[in-house]
């Protein structure tokens, strides 16, 4: 049997992208028992990092075994109930994500819609609020199909003064900037792990608030084997088993109710990439990925490309830029990867063949990357046969002067 070979890459997706060495050895240690008393301190620990990641004093934080959209799923299956209303603002394909989940459990979803590239007025989103009612908001903070920045932190205290549970997903922006879930009054809120957080995909940390959990709980059906006398049925109970929160409670609480078996090298990345992002700082890790993105948008400018969307919306772990005339999207992107080992990704829907989105996230950015990357990318971009003239010189010399007279 051949031994697996992966070769070198520099992904400069918005995810999966590289993870930090100490990541993967982390994930290389002897596995433990899911109740063993060394995994369930390393349980407990996690669980106090996730709340430190998200600024939250809520109880209910701890991981999702499943790539992000389980965690969407896990929020919105357990939360939507058949009939239940759901405002959900699109402005890209994440919206429609949502929609899909809320729809599949039976809700009835209000879209609200923005032109691709372009974001919300809190002001907009708080009178669909008013307008439609609902039970319950769910929203994108980072759009990574359009590299668009949500802003959201008025949308947690609307929707707690009218009744109505804010549902976020943080996936692209967590530990890529600081979203203080407490301060910002959101209730339940899904991060990710293979973008800005650096870990490999299969773990998702989410945290929801003791008014989130209340609304749940009347759903709550403990799954027939491992059932009390005392447990009784609820109209409406949550569906779905494996991403039933109420069930996760009790297995991530001193109860310990068995459900299913947690993952435990999940959890070695997770607790090790947190600490990783924890001890450079939230504020500080939000400030690098925002300088290395400024400095390679710059130089991108300098080289002749043009970033797609208002920038004064941007995401600062993404940069989207329009698919020069000339170069076609996919053979361009495979020729890359092919010749350089780098991987940049296109976009979806109408934005397809359109955009590129270059990834700044996480572990793989820093200067000798950035540099790398551009001077690669600018090269293999002037190969191709019908490309009009692109500045290289100046695009290397803005990102190199960009660092030479800027500190993170
Ligand atoms: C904003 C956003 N939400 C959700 C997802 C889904 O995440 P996953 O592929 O980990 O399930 C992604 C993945 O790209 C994303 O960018």
């Amino acid at each position: 049997m051949d031994d697996l070979k992966i070769n070198k890459r520099l992904i400069m997706t918005p995810g999966p992208v590289s993870v930090d060495p100490r990541v993967s050895q982390a994930m290389s240690n002897s596995i433990l028992g899911q109740f063993d008393y060394e995994f369930v301190d390393i349980m407990n620990q996690t669980m106090e990092l996730i709340r430190k990641s998200f600024l939250t004093k809520n109880q209910w934080s701890f991981p999702i075994d499943g790539t992000s959209r389980a965690g969407l799923e896990a929020v919105i299956s357990s939360i939507v109930k058949p009939g239940d209303e759901v405002l959900v603002p699109v402005i890209g394909r994440f919206g429609y994500l949502f929609t899909e989940l809320v729809t599949r459990a039976g809700g009835k979803v209000h879209n609200i819609h923005k032109p691709m590239g372009e974001v919300f007025d809190q002001s907009e989103i708080i009178e669909a609020l008013d307008q439609y009612k609902p039970k319950v908001l769910a929203i994108v903070h980072g759009e990574t199909s359009t590299g668009r920045l949500q802003p959201i932190d008025q949308i947690g205290r609307a929707c707690k003064e009218r009744g109505i549970y804010s549902v976020v997903d943080a996936v692209a922006t967590y530990q890529g900037m600081v979203i203080p879930v407490d301060d910002w009054e959101l209730d339940a809120v899904i991060g990710g792990a293979q973008k800005c957080l650096s870990i490999p995909s299969g773990i998702t940390p989410i945290t929801f608030n003791d008014r989130f959990s209340d609304a749940i709980n009347e759903r709550k059906r403990v799954e027939l084997g491992i059932r009390s006398t005392e447990t009784t049925e609820q109209d409406h109970f949550i569906r779905s088993n494996y991403l039933d929160l109420t069930q996760l409670q009790d297995y991530w609480s001193p109860k310990r109710l068995n459900h299913h078996t947690e993952s435990t090298t999940s959890i070695y990345a997770l607790y090790t990439g947190l600490k990783l992002a924890l001890s450079e700082g939230i504020e500080a890790r939000a400030q690098r990925h925002a300088f290395h993105q400024e400095g390679l948008k710059a130089a991108l400018k300098a080289l002749g490309l043009e970033i797609y969307g208002d920038e004064s919306n941007e995401m600062k772990m993404v940069i989207c830029v329009n698919i020069p005339e000339g170069v076609e999207d996919a053979p361009f992107r495979n020729g890359l990867l092919k010749n350089y080992g780098i991987e940049i990704a296109g976009s979806f829907g109408d934005l397809q063949g359109k955009i590129w989105r270059i990834g700044i996230m996480g572990y793989a950015v820093q200067k000798q990357n950035i540099l790398t990357f551009l001077s690669a990318f600018a090269a293999y971009l002037l190969s191709q046969e019908n490309i009009k003239h692109l500045n290289i010189a100046d695009a290397i010399k803005t990102l190199v002067n960009y660092y030479d007279s800027n500190e993170v």
